[in-house]
């Protein structure tokens, strides 16, 4: 059943791959379902795919993959959806909520293969930590989704904010992480690194990978 919100009016949303899981139980079944293991597709999740510069690009190049994109402003869901609609792109789909309301509802414990957060907080500043989407909490509940050796890679370009989210991870015994030397992790850029590479500002990549759990979901490593 998909999660009502009492108040606000059901956006008016309109594409092919565009989907509302907030307001329309059968658009949250479609996700459910696009989500399932039953399908032996690789599953890649994006939080914050924006312009969807990265998505067309990914999915153009992988086109064995699904990939799951979610987005919390109206505006950039249409315009991505039109854009994946026009690239002829088959093996998206879109959600216009708060990934972190709706991953653990869509996807099936130990399933997801990776999840990309790309330049995904502006709110970088210490009094914004709040509204981050980066945190312990979000690390641990990703590890739960993610399969073994699945990934959670972090893009950004403010190094402050590089430091405290490998420092967040690192604190999660569910991965080993590592800062990549190659910041652009060899996938295709998103719109805010593009411009970064434009104007010669420096990117970092931090990735977390899910270690391999013994039996019943407990790690190798740690009981959490
Ligand atoms: C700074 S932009 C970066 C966009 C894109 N990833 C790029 O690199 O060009 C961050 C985007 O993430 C979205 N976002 C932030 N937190 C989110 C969340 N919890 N769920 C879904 N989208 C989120 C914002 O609306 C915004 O479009």
């Amino acid at each position: 059943m998909a999660m009502r919100r009492a108040h606000g009016e059901p956006p008016q949303l309109k594409g092919k791959w565009l989907f509302d899981p907030i307001f329309s139980d059968s658009d949250f079944e479609s996700l459910r379902q696009w989500c399932s293991d039953d399908d032996p597709r690789p599953l890649v999740v994006e939080v914050g795919f924006q312009r969807a510069r990265f998505a067309r690009a990914f999915c153009e190049a992988n086109p064995d993959i699904r990939y799951m994109g979610f987005e919390v402003r109206t505006k950039f869901c249409q315009d991505a959806n039109e854009w994946l609609e026009r690239g002829g792109i088959e093996n998206a789909r879109l959600a216009l909520v708060d990934a972190r309301e709706c991953l653990p509802l869509l996807i099936e414990p130990g399933t997801l293969d990776c999840l990309y957060a790309f330049f995904p907080d502006p709110w970088w500043k210490k009094r914004h930590m709040k509204k981050r989407l980066v945190s312990n909490a979000f690390a641990f509940e990703v590890s739960n989704l993610l399969k073994d050796q699945g990934i959670l890679l972090i893009k950004t370009d403010v190094q402050g904010y590089a430091d405290w989210a490998e420092t967040e991870l690192r604190a999660e015994p569910n991965y080993d992480v590592n800062r990549l030397a190659d910041a652009s992790a060899g996938l295709p850029l998103t719109q805010r690194e593009r411009k970064c590479a434009l104007h010669g500002r420096p990117t970092w990549a931090i990735e977390a990978i899910r270690n391999t759990r013994v039996s019943n979901g407990v790690t190798a490593s740690h009981d959490h």
